[in-house]
Order: C-alpha cells, then structure tokens, then sequence
C-alpha cells in the first residue's frame, strides 16, 4: 500500500489512518476542512468553516477496500450504472488510486492529483482543488490506439437539512429518463421538489445547479464543464431499507446531485485524445428565514 506521508505539508495536508483503516489526507485551508481515501480517489468530507459539511457521509458506510463508499463523491467511471458480472457504476470507485501530488497553491487552496492504476489503453487522473469552494477534475487520456467510450460521474452526496424541503432549481425544460418507470419526459418543475424516491437522468445539459435548502439555510452551487447529464437522486424510504450501507433514516439528510456524462451522452475518445469533467461544488450566502426559496 503506497504511504501517504511524504505528501505531508505541516498544518496543511496530513496522512492519516481513516475509517477502516484505510488510509486517506486531511487538507486544512484558510476557509475549509477535506478528506480524501485513495481507495475509490473519493473524497469523504467538504466543509468551510463554521458550516455544516457540505457533502453527506452515510454513518452505515462500509470502509473496505473492496466496497464503495457511501456518500462524499464516488467517482463513476469507466460505466455508469449495473453491468453485468462487473461493479455497479464502474471499478474506479473500488479501485486504490495512486497518489501522486499534494501542493499548497499561492491562493491558499490545495491541490491533491490522483492516478487510477495503468490500464494500457488509457489513462485517468482526478485532480482535487480544496479551498473556499471544491473543484473536482476527472481528465482521461486515450493512450491506446483505438477509439475509447466511456461513462464518468461525480456522484455527489450533498447535506440538506431535509429533502422534503429543498428546491432543485437549473434543471426546466431538460429531457430525462425516469429511471422508476422507464419513462422520457421533459422537466416542468422549477424548482424541483422531492416527496417521494426520485432516480432522474436528465440529458444534454450543462447547466448549473442550485440546491436551496432553508433547513441549513444555504444554497449549495453545483457548477460543471465536460459534462452533458445530471442526475438527481433519493432513495426514499423503501430503497433506503433496502440498502445495507445505508440507514434506514437518513435519506431525509441527503440529496445526490450527480454531472457527468452517460448513456447517450458517453464520451468517445480517439487515440491521443482528451477529456476532462470538471464540477465546482461551493454554497452560497444564507437562505434567510422568511425568505423561503429564491
Ligand atoms: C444513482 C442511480 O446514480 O446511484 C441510482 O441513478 C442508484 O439508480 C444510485 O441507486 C446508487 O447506486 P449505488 O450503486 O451506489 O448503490
């Protein structure tokens, strides 16, 4: 197992052992706290000072280098979704990146580089940039010498007060797939509201992503580029049960929000060429009482 402790910058990026026993880095900025596992390149923990954790962390969650974790930011690649006889969501998430930079930026933000292990035909870094907000690159190079199609995803687990009460808004007018009932249907809600499962990949769209949530009296910003889906999840109360690595009462605290690109909108690589999704997770001022959702 690689050792993460000449990555170390004094009160800044510290190797640790993390839940489990696996290892993982906490980074320290002027504005927030992070954690990192190499297994999975997931990061577990986002949270600025004097807020709650923007990213929520399931407390069922298995820590094993063979299991995802639940909750944070799994990294979906190379497939999105079940595959038969192989990982559900591709193996990158259970797979033990290798890491190959931790380096204090002038600005103060800290930027950590992972590589997924050699496959021969391409080549995956995910670049992690902590600091007032949380950017998150996943680059692929196709290094071999035929076209290269894949599915990527930044699952992203977000923190809300209470589901039941958030709004979703940036999503009107996008084509999606229910994935409950397998229906194609166009987004009429603005913003979105959740009183019930939802499991929605919305297609060809790059827009940004607001979460207003008055229970936490934020507004979580989710910002992308080199991503054409979004996908919007809660399990809700019966597939919450059914889920072993997660509580049976937590999905009121939680809301994926998901970029990336799948299905039909799957990247293809030609050899030589490069792809990267990048996602800006920030929360903005305070959702005032009284102010409801904007
Ligand atoms: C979402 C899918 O992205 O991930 C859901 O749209 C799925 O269908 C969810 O249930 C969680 O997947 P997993 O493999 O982490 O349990």
């Amino acid at each position: 197992m690689q050792a993460l402790d000449p990555f170390d910058i004094p009160g800044t990026v510290t190797a640790i052992t993390g839940m489990g026993g696996l290892p993982a880095i906490l980074v320290r900025t002027e504005w927030s706290l992070a954690a990192i596992y190499p297994h999975g390149a997931h990061v577990t923990r986002f949270q600025k000072t004097g807020e709650p954790p923007l990213l929520f962390m399931s407390a069922a969650s298995e820590f094993s280098s063979d299991k995802p974790i639940r909750g944070g930011v799994p990294v979906i690649f190379p497939w999105f979704g079940p595959r038969e006889g192989l990982p559900a969501h591709g193996f990158a998430r259970v797979t033990t990146w290798e890491l190959l930079e931790a380096a204090a930026l002038p600005d103060g933000s800290v930027k950590l580089r992972l590589r997924l292990p050699a496959t021969g035909s391409y080549e995956a870094h995910y670049i992690v940039t902590v600091g007032s907000s949380l950017t998150l690159e996943l680059a692929v190079t196709n290094t071999g010498d035929a076209d290269f199609t894949f599915e990527n995803c930044l699952h992203t687990y977000f923190q809300v007060g209470d589901a039941s009460h958030i709004g979703i808004s940036g999503l009107l007018g996008t084509r999606y797939r229910d994935v409950l009932t397998g229906a194609d249907l166009t987004e009429s809600e603005d913003p979105i509201r959740i009183a019930a499962e939802v499991d929605r990949t919305y297609q060809d769209t790059t827009a940004t992503v607001e979460i207003h949530d008055p229970g936490l009296r934020r507004t979580i910003r989710v910002r992308k580029s080199g991503s054409l889906s979004t996908v919007v999840w809660n399990p809700w109360i019966a597939k919450s049960i059914r889920m072993p690595d997660f509580g049976d009462d937590e999905y009121p605290h939680m809301v994926c929000v998901e970029s990336g690109n799948i299905a039909t909108n799957a990247v293809t690589l030609n050899p030589g060429q490069a792809a990267s999704l990048i996602v800006e997770l920030d929360s903005l001022a305070p959702v005032g009482p009284g102010l409801g959702l904007r």
